[in-house]
């Protein structure tokens, strides 16, 4: 149905979009007209029947949920509709659309097309997507990077703070798989932290915090517990955006009096350039922890990087570090709307690594949140 509908010719074009206006209760059909023709330059440049006939065929879905997009939003715009029925509309197309997107990655024979097929996407829907405060965040990275400490920090809150079809959009981020796994990441480690503290190694304690972010798992652990037997609780943060430790700072500043901060603006590569240096820094740490950090580092280098984390701890004391497992989650949402990605890896790939890090002298285990299924914590304890 769908090929015999998909001609190149402008008339059929305009046909197709004429029928879905009539069947659709909302849509934007210039909209999705102009999404038609802007996939041709593509195409033109498409070297395979194959791949030509599957992009074409994603693209007329592609127009079509578009269209249904921005006539929602008209809609919303006029008071037409109600923004809940409308967030439910805009969730299910998006993850049809979305399950559409990852069926043409993995049967695209050649993998540079879906890029610039992805590049599109975001070009045709972003005016649409950038109505929402959160998907302009993630989308615009005004820190210069992905996943920065305010992107966190809305997924932490959890609230929806757009309007219109921005209040859909933002209510389809903060309940993507992604969002919920990052939320259940925070609590799985500020338990872990409470567990560590309860049962402390010494009367003083010195933790690494490395990519910390806002140290939202910190601030709410001192809000529900005060740990008052200890003695000091040294924690060093690290983070490559000073504008992350500023903000930590900020909230931290209600902390029990045994607790010390310290904070240091590094880039962990350069951890791998100057071991040595940054060595001294750290040494003796009973715990060092990372999480959000280990997913945007390829192979070769978070291997490195274990070494270095692992080579500050004390003999006794744990390297702890979560990721997020390639079998549980497909990062669509934050890939296909905001050019958002991660290194892909499922437990056994990752725990291989550490194997292959050139690390001794340790016991390994694993542990899961079991809100989502989607993060793992590989916990390194040093022996020797
Ligand atoms: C996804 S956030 C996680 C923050 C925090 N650990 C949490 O879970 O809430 C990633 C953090 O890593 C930091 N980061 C990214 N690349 C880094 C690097 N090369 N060196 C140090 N920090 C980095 C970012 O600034 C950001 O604060």
């Amino acid at each position: 149905m769908l090929s015999a509908q998909i001609k190149n010719a402008k008339e059929d074009i305009d046909e197709f979009c004429r029928k879905l206006e009539k069947s659709e209760k909302y849509f934007d059909a210039s909209l999705c007209k102009h999404t038609l023709l802007k996939i041709h330059p593509l195409l033109e440049g498409i070297i395979t029947d194959h791949d030509r006939k599957l992009v074409t065929e994603f693209w007329y879905r592609v127009a079509h949920y578009l269209g249904v997009q921005f006539g929602i939003d008209a809609a919303l715009e006029a008071d037409r509709l109600q923004e809940e029925p409308a967030s439910e509309i805009v969730t299910s197309m998006t993850d049809a659309i979305l399950g559409e997107g990852k069926k043409l990655e993995d049967a695209l024979e050649d993998t540079a097309l879906i890029k610039k097929v992805k590049q599109l996407f975001r070009e045709c829907g972003i005016p649409v997507g950038m109505k929402s405060d959160i998907v302009k965040h993630a989308f615009s990275k005004p820190r210069g990077y992905a996943g920065d400490y305010g992107i966190i920090e809305i997924v932490y809150d959890n609230k929806i703070s757009s309007r219109g079809i921005g209040y859909c959009a933002d209510k389809r981020f903060l309940n993507d798989d992604y969002a919920r796994a990052v939320r259940s990441r925070k609590t799985m480690m500020r338990k872990m932290l409470a567990a560590f503290l309860g049962n402390p190694p010494g009367p003083t304690v010195k933790i690494l915090n490395v990519a910390c972010g806002s140290c939202r798992e910190i601030k709410e652990l001192f809000e529900q517990k005060t740990f008052d037997t200890l003695e000091k609780i040294q924690f060093t943060l690290v983070d490559h955006d000073q504008q992350a430790l500023d903000f930590s700072m900020k909230v931290l500043s209600h902390s029990p009096s045994n607790v010390e901060y310290r904070t240091l603006c590094h880039s962990v590569y350069d951890y791998l350039k100057e071991p040595e240096t940054y060595r001294k820094i750290f040494d003796g740490q009973d715990l060092v922890y990372t999480i959000g950090l280990a997913d945007y580092i390829p192979d070769q280098r978070l291997k490195d990087l274990i070494a270095f984390l692992f080579s500050v701890v004390r003999p006794g004391g744990k390297l702890v570090f979560a990721h997020k497992d390639s079998k549980n989650y497909s990062p669509l949402a934050p890939d296909w709307w905001c050019d958002w990605t991660f290194h892909l890896r499922d437990m056994q790939e990752t725990v291989d690594l550490v194997k292959s890090s050139g690390i001794r002298g340790y016991n390994l285990s694993v542990e899961r949140e079991t809100e989502t299924n989607i993060i793992f914590f590989i916990i390194i304890e040093k022996t020797t």
